[in-house]
């Protein structure tokens, strides 16, 4: 009988161990589930990406917010200049062409920060942009240049629509003055850039309508690009349309162009991109927003690349984007008169930043006139244009939609608009286009650090999504695995303690 008790315990024991196996079972089969959910997160959806590009989004006090605020790497400008060198035989009257002489580069580096910063509810940021403009390497600002006279050239321009009477009392008012009424004046570079003293200027800042919308003190041909930008930009934060310029002081056209089309705002400020549209499709178009030139500027995909150690896309910026034709973007035309509907084009290859620039007689091409009609050649000696040294691209992150390259590369020159009753533009022709300068905007050569950086978050990246991918598929075989002996084990076991067979052994034992 002592036997007889201690196997029916044993076979209690039994009977309580197929109840921990089931636990056990219950245990394996919920880990094959989870494993299962991490494998379709990891490898059939972008969970993974899209918490790394959670981490994109502006939000206060994010590290990307507090980046975008202070970006530690500062664009860097080349800045050539054209020098006017046969001015004198031009004005006599003996060389029939003026000749210029690029000469450059001036070397600056542009620290941007964004200031006052005010996120709103829906996902959007308002934000002025700061820029600060240092020297850095190159040739030195104190080099004298001989340079079309920007100041008058725009007086005169403004005036051609004033009355005769109006036109000689200016014509008085300025050979009076004894101003630098020269077509041509030679001046240090870094004055022609930064500002210089002008009376002309000092004058016309008196002048009521301009006083509001003159942002500097001095007259200097990229005095508007330095210091705290009046602007205020509102922007869209989160990663569906990262970066998307929304408005611009509060208005989401520019009313330049006088055509919804051509007015629209839209794009980036090409430092980012949404990295959603990027992922999805990257050969789409993408748009930047040239608030200089109160416009976009598409940039066409063209090939995947390679820049800073990672794998990029390449976007160019067309070779026609500054050709305005009748049947191309000719919004962008200024009308014949106010009330016309017909509008005028300005040669192939140029595009007329007037009506952006106050009536500055301002025009944008690629330097040397870059893909430009023949006709710009004509009255000027001395341009070489390049492909390779005069087109622009941006390199983007493949994934997170961010730039890691790029090259800007433009020219700004001036338009000749005579004055009939005025004298001081001497030989030059009307509607002649000077070249001014032309800026490349550089972002390639990142400091060893950043490209370190960039470097390892962007194999890191994918090389911890590999490990997590595999990992979760490991979790996954290992747990079935468990599962199904687990299962065996207690079919076996339940085998073992059948009723049937229980009841018979203990039969048998009574019968012992
Ligand atoms: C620009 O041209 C003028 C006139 O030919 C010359 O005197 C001057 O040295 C030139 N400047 C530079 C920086 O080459
Ligand atoms: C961020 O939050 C802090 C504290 O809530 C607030 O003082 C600050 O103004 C916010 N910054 C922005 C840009 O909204
Ligand atoms: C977001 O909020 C700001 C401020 O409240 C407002 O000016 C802007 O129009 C809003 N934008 C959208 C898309 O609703
Ligand atoms: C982008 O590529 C896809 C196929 O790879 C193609 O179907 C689509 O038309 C392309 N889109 C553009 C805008 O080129
Ligand atoms: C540039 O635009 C201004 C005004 O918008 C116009 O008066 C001028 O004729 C244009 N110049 C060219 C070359 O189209
Ligand atoms: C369990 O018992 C059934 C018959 O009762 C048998 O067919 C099966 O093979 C057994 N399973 C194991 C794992 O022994």
């Amino acid at each position: 009988m002592e036997e007889k008790k201690s196997i029916a315990r044993a076979i209690e024991r039994l009977t309580g161990g197929t109840q921990r196996r089931r636990g056990r079972c219950w245990a394996y089969g919920l880990a094959a589930l989870l494993s299962v959910v991490t494998f379709v997160l990891f490898w059939c959806t972008n969970a993974f990406r899209d918490a790394i590009l959670w981490n994109l989004e502006l939000r206060n006090g994010s590290r990307s917010f507090l980046l975008w605020q202070r970006p530690p790497v500062g664009l860097q400008s080349n800045i050539y200049v054209f020098n006017y060198t046969n001015v004198r035989e031009f004005e006599s009257g003996i060389a029939r062409k003026l000749k210029v002489q690029e000469v450059g580069p001036f070397v600056y580096r542009e620290s941007l920060s964004r200031t006052n910063v005010h996120l709103h509810e829906n996902r959007t940021v308002t934000y002025q942009e700061k820029r600060s403009f240092q020297w850095i390497s190159g040739l030195s600002e104190r080099q004298n240049v001989v340079v079309p006279n920007v100041l008058l050239m725009s007086a005169l321009a403004y005036s051609r629509d004033l009355n005769y009477l109006l036109q000689i009392g200016f014509t008085m008012m300025v050979t009076g003055l004894k101003l630098r009424a020269n077509p041509f004046l030679e001046l240090p570079v870094g004055e022609y850039f930064w500002g210089y003293e002008d009376e002309l200027f000092e004058m016309a800042k008196r002048f009521p309508p301009l006083k509001q919308s003159l942002p500097y003190d001095k007259f200097g041909i990229l005095a508007f690009r330095n210091g705290l930008n009046a602007d205020r930009i509102t922007m869209y934060t989160g990663t569906d349309d990262l970066g998307s310029i929304q408005r611009i002081n509060g208005h989401e056209s520019y009313r330049i162009w006088g055509d919804e089309k051509c007015d629209r705002i839209y794009g980036t400020d090409g430092s980012m991109f949404p990295p959603n549209l990027i992922q999805q499709q990257p050969n789409a178009t993408i748009y930047v927003n040239a608030k200089e030139f109160c416009r976009q500027l598409p940039f066409r995909y063209e090939r995947r690349s390679f820049s800073n150690g990672i794998p990029t896309l390449r976007y160019k910026l067309p070779s026609n984007v500054f050709t305005s034709t009748s049947n191309k973007d000719s919004c962008f035309c200024p009308k014949e008169s106010y009330d016309s509907v017909t509008r005028i084009c300005p040669p192939a290859g140029t595009f007329n930043i007037s009506a952006c620039k106050f009536g500055t007689p301002l025009i944008v091409s690629f330097p040397h006139f870059y893909s430009g009609d023949e006709s710009l050649f004509q009255k000027i000696e001395g341009l070489t244009p390049q492909q390779d040294r005069h087109e622009s691209y941006v390199d983007l992150h493949t994934h997170l939609g961010f730039t890691v390259a790029t090259r800007m590369r433009f020219q700004l020159n001036l338009e000749v608009r005579k004055a009939v009753g005025m004298p001081f533009s001497g030989n030059l022709e009307d509607g002649s286009i000077l070249p001014l300068i032309w800026v490349d905007m550089v972002f390639d050569d990142l400091p060893e650090s950043i490209r370190q950086t960039l470097y390892l978050s962007h194999y890191l990246v994918n090389a911890v999504e590999a490990g997590l991918q595999w990992c979760s598929l490991i979790g996954v075989v290992v747990s079935f695995g468990a599962l199904l002996a687990a299962l065996r084990n207690q079919e076996e076991s339940n085998n073992a303690t059948k009723p049937t067979t229980t009841d018979r052994r203990t039969v048998e034992l009574d019968r012992l």
